[in-house]
């Protein structure tokens, strides 16, 4: 369903970025002034929703506590773009951590924050060391809000933190790896983390994970200690394990619930366009009730970010980190 924006001068002149900038950070850094325009664009908004509501593939998703509410733009063996929606918590908590601190392997990642409150970030020391008790000594090389800083990159490898934004909020994410290389397009995937199951392990197997620059065998995410000093290390498939498992109608109501809200809160809504999506027969019963919603310009209830993350002392905050990070 990508062809809606093949031709779209947005997406043209992004391909001509792409195309021009080998260095991957240099496209990122290029990109970003139409990022921007992609964001305050209406019109193109409303196409990104086209190209997901009538899309099969985005029908039938399906939704865990895993994966951020999103649509998918655009991508190709070089990139991916998307829309993510991230959800306020319910008490207002200052200082919230979303999840554990964790990188997105040979991934550079940019945000243009374009809707909504935005998010506090810090980013941390790459390639931390972590020990044999799986503890981590890393410090915060820069702390920062998405309104000080839009667009924002995190690099390849680069452990970060995103607290629980102020208000519903919205961010169109550019993703490439850190490299180009031929062998690219092995690792597009949908979801967008580094290729996953089978074919990694047969990767790991015959031992080319360093030649396809892909995930090392461990990959680690961290929270701060209750006791002691410094982070400790999970493994990442330990920490998604109940993220990844939590899913059904209860996830799918939330996520399109999320994604209604946010439509009717960005001024998106596009009535034409949802009596089309309803009637298609691939549409699912829990996303025709919130498009039945926009049409009938009846509020979407708003739902809130799980506080409780996998960690033992189930959530933890801004202070705990900056009380743990090592002092430069
Ligand atoms: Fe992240």
């Amino acid at each position: 369903m990508q062809e809606i924006l093949k031709d779209h001068p947005y997406i043209t002149e992004l391909l001509q970025i792409e195309s021009e900038n080998e260095n991957r950070r240099d496209f990122h850094d290029k990109s970003h002034p139409l990022l921007l325009k992609m964001g305050q664009d209406k019109d193109f908004l409303k196409l990104v929703l086209k190209r997901n509501l009538l899309d099969k593939g985005f029908q039938t998703h399906e939704w865990s506590e895993y994966n951020i509410p999103f649509f998918y733009i655009y991508e190709t063996d070089d990139f991916v773009l998307k829309l993510h929606v991230f959800p306020r918590n319910k008490e207002k908590i200052d200082g919230l951590a979303a999840h554990a601190i964790h990188h997105h392997n040979n991934y550079i990642l940019s945000s243009n924050a374009f809707f909504g409150s935005g998010y506090e970030s810090m980013l941390f020391d790459l390639k931390p060391d972590v020990d044999a008790d799986k503890m981590t000594q890393m410090g915060i090389t820069r702390h920062f809000h998405q309104k000080d800083w839009n667009p924002s990159v995190v690099n390849a490898w680069e452990p970060h933190i995103v607290f629980v934004p102020d208000a519903l909020s919205a961010t169109l994410v550019l993703w490439t790896p850190e490299e180009k290389r031929k062998t690219d397009k092995l690792r597009q995937h949908p979801l967008l983390k580094p290729i996953k199951g089978p074919l990694r392990k047969a990767i790991h197997t015959l031992g080319m994970t360093r030649k396809f620059g892909i995930a090392e065998d461990h990959t680690y995410q961290w929270y701060p200690h209750p006791e002691k000093e410094g982070f400790q290390a999970i493994l990442e498939e330990e920490y998604f394990a109940p993220s990844k498992a939590a899913k059904g109608p209860k996830v799918d109501d939330y996520s399109m619930k999320m994604i209604g809200f946010f439509i009717q809160n960005a001024d998106l809504v596009d009535k034409e366009l949802f009596e089309e999506a309803i009637k298609q027969p691939s549409m699912p019963e829990y996303m025709k009730k919130v498009l039945q919603q926009l049409i009938n310009d009846e509020e979407v209830e708003e739902v809130f970010h799980i506080q409780e993350i996998n960690v033992p002392q189930k959530f933890y905050l801004r202070e705990d980190i900056l009380n743990k990070a090592k002092k430069k």
